[in-house]
């Protein structure tokens, strides 16, 4: 009888390994190398590289205010790095606000150097210096608006501390204009360290009609109007949930308005960070949003990335339970993947490096995610100058293993398209749907410009034709990567469409 249930017993166990073995968590590809540890990304859009940058060291950041940064550009088809000193626009671009314009163009304001602004172009492959701005800032959020001008707000890392209001960049007339009607205040968290981290990392979304929704990291979200002088309108509590600074939040469904906010903390350093998760969805500009607690993650985070995929889901990953900048401590290894229909959680394929603060993560134009960096600090233990690439599970059959087949894109009858304009696609094979995720940039756990545009196309044989939402605070103008994705949810590569005005 005894070895009977002994046996029963190693079978059950059995079972369970088999179980977690083959199941589809996604899989992480080798470590890569970097010459610095990226703590800032952006995706270039003529050629899908990633752009990474650190500081005016690659391993270090000021106090030596030296007025130059060290980036590398990363080719994820051969694996070749470029390094590359920036010097000519006399820029430590190291904590600085970055959004990416109509035009593509990676713009980068202030930092260690706090009221610089510059600009890389990305099809001259140069940085080009734009005028400073008017009040220095280090750690503020910068979004581009439905018109094309920039808003930036906060940011009392660096250049001072307190009255960080908002300021806005029109490229027009090349030239940055206080917003006196757009005050910071109302943002503020309570952190223990006082204003120089209250106004930091601010979850910015461009929306319609030149607005901007706040919906954190303070518990209190607020509407940035940015006509005339700007204006300021409060849209209440994000429901029970703390100050959640260096949480995360991602527009994984544009055309609803929904924005998923997940874990942070109350104060930068020293804190407690939170399980907590919400489902916000904005409406007409300045009215209240809806909020809904969902259920929580697995795990407390701060210091994460969450990065939206192709059919959807957001991909929360790294961070640590405790804010403790510079450490590796109470780090959390595995990712976790959130499906919108659910609003569940599911644990993903866990992976050996840290990733807390100063880490980045980013969609790629293959479907993976990049999740690097971390660091920052000299001598210390915790800089990690590499990234993984990871295949989420649609990139698999369903044990986990053998690579999915992806359907692919024949052509498309345009690859520029106006807002409210279509576009038809012709594919190798059938598919079920599209989307259009937005070509991003991130640091600090701050990615503006990463949204997602679900489409549904009508189907004649092969040629599948999707329309672009018609309004430019949905469908925000510059590069897009559309993706196709089949009947299991398998992605194909991205093609990159540029969305105009
Ligand atoms: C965080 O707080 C600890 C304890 O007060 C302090 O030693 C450390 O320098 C702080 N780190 C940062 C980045 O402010």
């Amino acid at each position: 009888m005894f070895p009977k249930l002994l046996l029963f017993h190693i079978t059950a166990l059995l079972s369970v390994n088999t179980l977690v073995r083959g199941a589809n968590l996604g899989q992480w590809g080798p470590l890569i190398e970097f010459p610095l540890v990226p703590v800032a990304a952006a995706l270039l859009h003529d050629t899908g590289e990633l752009l990474v940058w650190s500081a005016y060291s690659t391993d270090t950041f000021g106090p030596t205010i030296s007025g130059q940064t060290q980036t590398a550009i990363y080719n994820p088809a051969t694996g070749a790095v470029t390094k590359k000193t920036i010097t000519n626009t006399q820029h430590d671009m190291f904590c600085p606000g970055i959004s990416v314009d109509f035009t593509g163009r990676i713009m980068v304001t202030g930092g260690d150097t706090a009221a610089k602004t510059s600009i890389y172009d990305v099809t001259g492959n140069d940085w080009i210096a734009a005028p400073d701005m008017k009040i220095p800032r280090g750690y503020q959020a910068s979004a581009i608006l439905s018109d094309g001008r920039t808003f930036v707000i906060g940011g009392s890392w660096s250049g001072g501390i307190g009255g960080k209001n908002g300021e806005i960049y029109d490229p027009t007339k090349n030239s940055w204009s206080l917003l006196p009607g757009c005050p910071v205040a109302p943002m503020l968290t309570a952190d223990n360290a006082g204003v120089f981290r209250q106004d930091n990392h601010g979850w910015l979304f461009a929306w319609k009609n030149g607005y901007v929704f706040q919906a954190g990291p303070s518990k209190h979200m607020n509407w940035y109007g940015t006509t005339g002088s700007g204006s300021q309108t409060a849209a209440g509590l994000r429901a029970s949930d703390t100050d959640s600074m260096a949480g995360n939040a991602i527009m994984y469904d544009a055309v609803a308005g929904k924005i998923l906010t997940v874990g942070g903390a109350p104060d930068y350093n020293g804190s407690r960070a939170t399980r907590n998760a919400h489902v916000i969805t904005i409406g007409t500009p300045g009215s209240t949003p809806s909020v809904v607690q969902i259920n929580t993650m697995w795990y407390a985070r701060a210091f994460s990335n969450g990065v939206v995929l192709p059919d959807g889901k957001v991909f929360i990953t790294g961070g640590q339970t405790f804010t403790d900048p510079f450490t590796d401590n109470n780090a959390i290894l595995t990712p976790e993947l959130w499906d919108p229909t659910t609003t569940k959680f599911v644990k993903m394929a866990s992976n050996q490096t840290p990733r807390t603060y100063h880490s980045v993560g980013l969609l790629m134009q293959d479907g993976t995610v990049f999740a690097g960096g971390g660091g920052l600090c000299g001598s210390c233990h915790t800089n990690h100058l590499d990234g993984q690439f990871y295949s989420p599970p649609y990139l698999f059959a369903s044990d986990g293993v053998t690579r999915a087949t992806r359907p692919a894109i024949s052509s498309l009858s345009a690859t520029t398209v106006k807002i409210g304009g279509s576009i038809t696609v012709t594919m190798a094979g059938a598919v079920n749907s599209f989307s259009l995720i937005r070509m991003a940039s991130t640091t600090h756990t701050v990615n503006t410009d990463q949204r997602c545009i679900p489409l549904t196309p009508t189907v004649s044989g092969l040629k599948y034709t999707i329309m672009v939402p018609g309004d430019a605070g949905v469908a925000l103008p510059g590069y897009w990567m559309l993706f196709a994705l089949d009947s299991a949810g398998v992605p194909s590569l991205a093609k990159t469409v540029l969305i105009t005005l």
